[in-house]
């Protein structure tokens, strides 16, 4: 017979893709008739996604308070084990609940793991720095419960309800580690099953993905000239060769944002010709580097080019009309992977090439040299931008980086 499951979902954080997650839990194995629903939720109307459960509760506002009566009508109701779910994570697995069910352990706390890193939900706040792969499958003491808990309802039967509350109350609170030191009998669990959920961490929680308030946004990764720019003021363009100009663009946080998302996604491609990211599954002119698609920047870079970078193409290439977006992703330059470009043309009307990294700190060499006026275009800071003809006048190569690596954001703008 099945038991009955208490699951409290918190949608305390905004998340890329609501529906995605919605699905996700809807497809889930288990008699819904055995399901308690308890939902938080403060920023999305989604009460009629769910139907058909034993009982559904549905809150618009998160608070300890609401927190803590979700313990209490998991006690009220006699439900076997208690869920807490928070929208950070990606159930792919539909038995979760058959899995996480333990009758061995009164408290688990899942490890779930950004994909392809060894970032995990324990690791979030920076207070501790444990790997997975240096935790025993058994602890008797561990430092962050996050994201997802369960509990069996004997657990009751050691620590009081206050106690279980205050573990809610310091998830609610990610900043703040929580011992939790479990009785002699061993009763606090670990597991790790990492191909069993997934975890969003880097997306939900950085900023620089959430466009929504434009103001804010702009307020803390452009420039300070362009935002003075955008509000009517002046911004200095260089134009070093005929049609090649360079502008401030973004911060500095914007740039080490980007970095910091790519090396974690780490979806870096190998550089090779074929690359089967492409309709045509060749590229002629190989990168390592990882498309905006592949780390989910697509719709903010979309906005940015349309926004930003199309005013000052405008002004340079007058007449010209910024229409759509063929590519865009980041670069790394490495001695030892990727270290030059040979000579080429961009698929595009016009490109935009972003430095993200310094030239002398973070690497040597490296450069764009444009074989026509045989200039080499050496001063780009971190967050300038530069933007010259794609297809036709402004053949380039990317020279050789020699030390260190160097990032560059590229797009074909059309
Ligand atoms: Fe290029």
């Amino acid at each position: 017979m099945n038991k009955n499951i208490f699951i409290t979902l918190s949608f305390n954080k905004k998340i890329d893709n609501i529906q995605l997650f919605i699905n996700n839990f809807k497809n889930i194995n288990y008699n819904k008739e055995n399901i308690y629903l308890y939902i938080i939720s403060p920023f999305y109307k989604i009460y009629n996604n769910f139907i058909n459960y034993k009982k559904i509760f549905y809150y618009e506002k998160f608070s300890d308070i609401i927190l803590d009566q979700s313990i209490a009508l998991f006690k009220k109701y006699n439900c076997d084990y208690y869920y807490y779910i928070d929208s950070s994570v990606i159930i792919n697995n539909n038995n979760i609940l058959t899995v996480l069910n333990s009758e061995k352990f009164q408290i688990l706390s899942p490890v779930i793991y950004l994909e392809n890193s060894d970032i995990t939900n324990l690791m979030i706040t920076g207070n501790i720095k444990k790997k997975c792969n240096n935790l025993n499958n058994n602890v008797n003491n561990f430092d962050l419960l996050n994201n997802i808990v369960v509990l069996n309802k004997k657990i009751f039967e050691y620590v009081s309800s206050p106690y279980i509350e205050n573990i809610f109350h310091n998830i609610n609170n990610r900043n703040i580690t929580y011992n939790f030191i479990c009785d002699e009998n061993n009763n606090l669990a670990l597991i790790k099953e990492s191909n069993f959920i997934n975890f969003n961490y880097d997306i939900l929680d950085n900023e620089i993905y959430n466009m929504d308030d434009i103001n804010s946004w702009e307020d803390k990764y452009l420039h300070d000239e362009f935002k003075n720019f955008l509000n009517g003021g002046n911004i200095s363009i260089n134009e070093p060769i005929p049609f090649l100009f360079e502008f401030p663009l973004f911060n500095e946080r914007f740039c080490k944002e980007l970095i910091t998302i790519m090396e974690q996604k780490n979806k870096w491609s190998d550089g090779g010709h074929n690359d089967k990211r492409l309709n045509t599954g060749y590229e002629n002119v190989p990168t390592v580097d990882t498309h905006f698609n592949q780390i989910g920047f697509e719709k903010q870079w979309n906005k940015i080019v349309f926004k930003y970078i199309a005013k000052i193409a405008e002004k340079g290439f007058v007449g010209s009309h910024t229409s759509s977006i063929n590519m865009s992703f980041v670069v790394k330059y490495t001695p030892s992977g990727q270290s030059n470009l040979k000579p080429h043309h961009d698929s595009s009307l016009y490109s935009a090439m972003v430095a993200l990294n310094e030239r002398g700190k973070d690497f040597e060499g490296g450069g764009t040299r444009f074989l026509r006026y045989d200039y080499k275009h050496l001063t780009q800071k971190p967050g300038y931008c530069v933007i010259f003809p794609g297809r036709l006048t402004h053949y380039h190569e990317g020279l050789e980086t020699t030390k260190g690596t160097r990032y560059i954001l590229v797009s074909f703008i059309e």
